[in-house]
């Protein structure tokens, strides 16, 4: 399988900086250097990076005008400001200019990976170009094309073409796997903002109280851990349009402070009381029933119909069967093409089989299952048993990681929610080829140690949160802190 590393900008005028990117992230990113501000300029003009990694303070021309000048090349390269202690202030009117976040030098690695996986994923999602008409040639499909050709589907292409060019904020509904976030991609991209930036918020994945920082950013010493004011995803977002996933799980209190943003394009950061103005188009979706949630007070009447107004409601696949045949063919087609295969046929009893059943998690069940039946059976001809038997056993939860590490002859146990097989495998994977365990530890205890350890600095060193994301007792989250020593990452309060 081919790869294609994101290309990493490194922008500092100490090479040791330069060299310590090269060592340690050389084999997930093509490292790309510059040594000053004006070389960082020229840099991302040539080579167009994905990301850029940059001191704030340089001889000649600095971080922070080097940010204002890339912003204006190519808004959707995603920047990071590295930075000391002591030059915050800099850094906080630099992030006003747009950066994505920034670093504390000297930075932990691990913390500096997360975020350049998140950075990674927004620069991907603001170039990836999603097409939804049929590929003029055939074996043309492409990934991120919508596929569909029926009435339903065309209802909603029409939709997306009517909304796209306004500044309306758009609802997308429908049952999980529908192709909801596809949608609200096509949007930014056929919008009049798709020059500028496009962040994603899974409302789902993050803890709630951290939701409301994320989104309207924080003031020092807001709360414990808040060292250093930071701007939420929104102000980083002006001018740009913020894609808010999941929206049924948003806490009511970030519900109202998002109906300030829809109605006066306010927003107060967490700790403070002043109000800032931001531009930003929001889009939203979710597969839970709404109306539902408001008559059960869980979700704010006032935002629900403020969201609502333009609201794309997505067909499950149960009731467009006439497009089967059609995404069959694109996810063979992709699907061989990530494995290097041929790409196979299907019997018409095969097709039958995928025509009549009910797809409870909808396109994205179906591509699980074309990927596993084509991994499982390398023949030419898939036939309808090799079907059935796929059927019912994808796991209608969302894939992650690489196609071909699914590979496998046995059936996969899913050990629970956000975490699937591969990423278990991935790291049986590295126990099989590592080294001697220091003494009075074994692997589990490894694991479960750096588990908790990022659990807490996720939570900012509240245990109980911790526990709730880990799914055990705070008691026990206690117990492990004292057995491996990580007292230093529990705050004081709860
Ligand atoms: N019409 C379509 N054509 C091609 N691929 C599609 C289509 N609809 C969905 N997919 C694919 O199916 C998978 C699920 O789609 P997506 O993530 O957009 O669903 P969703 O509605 O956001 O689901 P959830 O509610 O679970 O988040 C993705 O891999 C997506 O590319
Ligand atoms: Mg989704």
């Amino acid at each position: 399988m081919t790869e294609v590393r994101p290309k990493l900008l490194v922008v500092d005028d100490e090479p040791d900086v330069i060299f310590s990117f090269r060592r340690l992230l050389g084999k997930e990113y093509e490292i790309l250097e510059a040594n000053s501000g004006d070389e960082a300029v020229k840099v991302v003009e040539a080579e167009d990076p994905e990301v850029v990694v940059m001191d704030v303070r340089m001889k000649g021309l600095d971080g922070i005008e080097a940010l204002r000048q890339i912003r204006q090349i190519s808004p959707r390269t995603v920047v990071i400001l590295m930075t000391a202690y002591g030059t915050t202030q800099s850094t906080i009117e630099a992030m006003k200019l747009g950066a994505f976040d920034y670093v504390l030098k000297p930075f932990e690695i691990d913390h500096l990976r997360q975020i350049l996986a998140h950075a990674v994923r927004a620069a991907l999602d603001m170039r990836r170009v999603v097409r939804y008409q049929r590929p003029s040639e055939p074996e043309r499909w492409e990934k991120d094309d919508i596929v569909g050709l029926s009435r339903p589907m065309q209802e909603v292409y029409k939709l997306i073409g009517r909304v796209a060019p306004s500044d309306l904020p758009v609802l997308i509904v429908g049952e999980s796997g529908t192709g909801k976030e596809l949608v609200a991609r096509a949007i930014y991209q056929h919008s009049n903002r798709k020059e500028k930036p496009f962040l994603a918020i899974n409302c789902a994945a993050i803890p709630d109280q951290l939701l409301e920082s994320e989104l309207f950013g924080y003031e020092r010493g807001a709360f414990t851990g808040a060292a250093m004011p930071k701007p939420g995803k929104l102000e980083v977002c002006d001018g740009g349009t913020i894609f808010l996933d999941e929206i049924g799980e948003m806490p009511l209190a970030t519900q109202k402070k998002l109906l300030r943003v829809l109605e006066s394009g306010e927003i107060e950061k967490v700790g403070s009381t002043r109000a800032t103005r931001v531009d930003v188009r929001v889009i939203a979706a979710t597969n839970r029933d709404l109306e539902a949630l408001v008559a059960r007070e869980e979700f704010r009447s006032d935002l629900y119909y403020r969201l609502k107004v333009v609201e794309i409601r997505m067909p499950p696949l149960r009731e467009r069967r006439e497009d089967i045949p059609l995404l069959v063919d694109y996810f063979l087609e992709i699907a061989s093409r990530e494995l290097l295969r041929e790409k196979p046929q299907l019997t018409s009893d095969a097709m039958e089989v995928l025509q009549e059943y009910h797809w409870p998690g909808n396109v994205r069940e179906l591509e699980n299952l074309i990927k596993n039946t084509l991994i499982r059976h390398p023949t030419r001809v898939l036939n309808a048993s090799e079907i059935v038997g796929q059927l019912g056993s994808t796991s209608v939860a969302k894939p992650v990681g690489d196609i071909s590490m699914a590979a496998s002859a046995e059936p996969e146990v899913l050990p629970g929610p956000g975490l699937d097989d591969v990423h278990v495998r991935a790291i049986f994977e590295k126990i099989k080829d590592s080294h001697p365990l220091p003494p009075g530890f074994d692997t589990f205890d490894l694991i479960e140690r750096r588990l908790l350890e990022l659990a807490l600095r996720h939570c900012r060193g509240n245990k109980s949160q911790a526990a709730r994301l880990l799914g055990i007792s705070r008691n026990t989250v206690r117990k492990r802190v004292e057995k491996y020593g990580l007292q230093h990452l529990v705050s004081g309060e709860e």
